[in-house]
């Protein structure tokens, strides 16, 4: 989304026409990244819209809020509710992305955010199809460190954060790749710039732990239910570099990307070189699920419908 991505934004609880939607220069979160958002789909099917693991989505965003005592003037529900109204208002009929963000507006230089600190928040939606063109992608283990806890914790999803995931990818595609994969500082596989990363080995599927700087993403929470469900044993812990070069399959979970497989991680290839079988399967039940096309109960309570 480059440019204007639908008649009207929402803006600290109104709608706004999205040429309106200005804010001053000297806004707090332009000059030191202090902005928290997420990032949500909706897909259309079945004529409707469906909106994946909306509530989910905002809880995160309070708590990467209350990591930096960033005030947000809204509950969840209101936020929840404000993006479905949002999208009624513009009338959007087909799959979309949904950005809700908070940040500090006019703080001066003060480097001291508290709750007192003016904050706004809007959500902007736009029609949004596929992220990766490709059905697997190539990945490149990248020279740059995962941000750690001890210096920006990665499981805010804050704005500042990806200046670490953009070094990442910047430096991936200069080398031919098509996404990134990064070390957490003491050399474990961490995650990819806007991915979690998935493991399969001897049918078992890893993924990284909370200790290992990632962001515990609504897709990975997702995947390991998705996984037990589907009969798989699924393991949280510290994965080594070259676990990933003897590993059956990887895949790579995220909002915009959703499932997609590595076919090579540092071009060597994995597996036969193409999407494994098991990420298939969860790949499609996914797709399923977020579409609303799954018969299984449990899983119709992660979709909130806009019409
Ligand atoms: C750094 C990072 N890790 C993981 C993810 C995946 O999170 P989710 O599945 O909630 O989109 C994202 C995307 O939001 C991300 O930016």
């Amino acid at each position: 989304m480059k440019n204007k991505g639908a008649e009207y934004i929402w803006f600290d609880g109104k709608f706004i026409e999205w040429e309106k939607a200005l804010i001053p220069i000297n806004t707090h979160a332009l000059h030191y990244g202090t902005s928290i958002f997420e990032g949500i789909r909706a897909y259309k099917s079945n004529n409707n819209l469906h909106i994946f693991k909306l509530k989910e989505h905002m809880e995160r965003l309070f708590r990467s809020a209350s990591i930096y005592s960033i005030k947000i003037n809204h509950t969840i529900d209101e936020m929840v509710d404000g993006t479905v109204q949002l999208l009624r208002k513009v009338n959007m009929r087909e799959s979309c992305y949904i950005r809700p963000l908070s940040f500090v507006g006019v703080h001066g230089i003060d480097l001291n955010v508290t709750y007192e600190s003016p904050t706004h928040t809007f959500i902007i939606v736009f029609p949004f199809a596929r992220y990766f063109q490709t059905e697997g992608i190539r990945v490149g283990v990248s020279s740059w460190r995962r941000i750690h806890d001890s210096s920006m914790p990665p499981i805010a999803k804050s704005g500042a954060n990806y200046l670490n995931s953009i070094l990442a990818t910047q430096e991936c595609k200069r080398n031919g790749y098509d996404e990134a994969i990064m070390l957490d500082k003491n050399g474990n596989v961490s995650e990819a710039p806007g991915e979690n990363i998935f493991v399969i080995k001897n049918k078992t599927i890893f993924t990284p732990d909370m200790a290992s700087s990632i962001l515990e993403g609504v897709t990975r929470d997702t995947v390991i239910e998705l996984a037990k469900d589907l009969g798989y044993t699924i393991i949280q812990r510290p994965i080594l570099r070259s676990e990933l070069y003897i590993a059956e399959e990887i895949f790579l979970t995220g909002t915009a990307a959703e499932i997609i497989g590595v076919v090579s991680v540092d071009g060597r290839n994995i597996g036969n070189g193409k999407e494994g079988q098991i990420t298939k399967k969860i790949r499609n039940t996914y797709n399923e699920i977020v579409t609303c096309n799954n018969n299984n109960e449990k899983y119709k309570g992660w979709t909130t419908e806009v019409w």
